[in-house]
């Protein structure tokens, strides 16, 4: 079954006003149950906003999105959200961080603790449960945010460049960590990235947007097979996606 839908989506900010801004038209995206899928465009293309309008911090102006058939309205432990800058809060620990949501819902202490103790270790922070993200490196705040997302179940992650800011070779470990976690999971996985390179090896789907207003300009199927190690970076499959994709995007 078809996790998230959009039909006909346009958003205009302003609407109807004198600055009125389309900055999104006649989106029509399929994302399955299950999958990794990107999204890629210049900046300003739409990228956030449509990521946000994915999480329910606001509606489309047009038409609609909806998620196993139901509209999406207003934002839903379903549906987590790992924004650019990290969400981390400074004055709770690791482990504190991670369990933060169930421990909103209301979870037992052992309950918290169970989650805690997953969750740390599958996105590699075992050890540091009890640190205080001063003490952390970006990447491994990252991390925590990820963890947090993951420790409340949702069935849709929805990520806006979450590795945007991290050097490169950090960059390639949190990919290939952040693989094998979708692989134990297999939540549907929404990605916002500005590179293509990191697009074309998480991904099952590729959506290039074009330039403001951001319309669907291509969809790319990636088929390398899975599980994706580093080495595919360098296949002549992998570089003919590379190339393509880069010649779609103005830059
Ligand atoms: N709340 C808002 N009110 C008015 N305009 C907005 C608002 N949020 C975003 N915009 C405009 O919408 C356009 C798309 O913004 P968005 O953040 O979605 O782009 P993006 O594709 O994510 O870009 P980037 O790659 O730089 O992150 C931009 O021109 C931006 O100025
Ligand atoms: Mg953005």
């Amino acid at each position: 079954m078809p996790e998230i839908k959009t039909n006909n989506l346009t958003h205009t900010f302003g609407k109807g006003g004198e600055n009125a801004l389309t900055v999104l038209e006649d989106i029509d995206l399929t994302f399955e149950s299950g999958s990794f899928n990107s999204i890629i465009g210049t900046s300003g293309c739409g990228k956030s906003t449509l990521l946000k309008m994915m999480a329910g911090l606001f509606d489309p102006s047009d038409g609609a999105m909806t998620l196993d058939g139901t509209v999406i309205h207003g934002t839903d432990r379903r549906r987590g959200m790992v924004f650019q800058q990290d969400a981390v809060f400074p004055w709770m620990t690791v482990a504190k961080n991670i369990s933060y949501g169930p421990r909103l819902r209301g979870a037992s202490k052992a309950q918290q603790a169970e989650i805690e103790a997953k969750w740390t270790e599958m996105v590699g922070l075992k050890g540091f449960e009890d640190r205080w993200p001063r003490e952390l490196s970006g990447g491994m705040r990252k991390r925590v945010d990820i963890g947090r997302v993951y420790a409340n179940d949702p069935d849709v992650l929805l990520m806006d460049e979450p590795f945007g800011a991290l050097d490169a070779q950090t960059k390639e470990r949190m990919q290939s960590d952040l693989l094998q976690t979708w692989n134990q999971t297999k939540k549907t996985v929404i990605f916002v990235t500005h590179d293509i390179e990191e697009a074309i090896f998480l991904s099952d789907k590729i959506v290039v947007l074009s330039s403001r207003p951001g319309r669907v300009h291509h969809i790319e199927e990636v088929s390398l097979p899975r599980p994706r190690t580093d080495d595919m970076r360098l296949t002549e499959e992998f570089l003919e996606i590379k190339r393509r994709l880069w010649a779609m995007l103005d830059h």
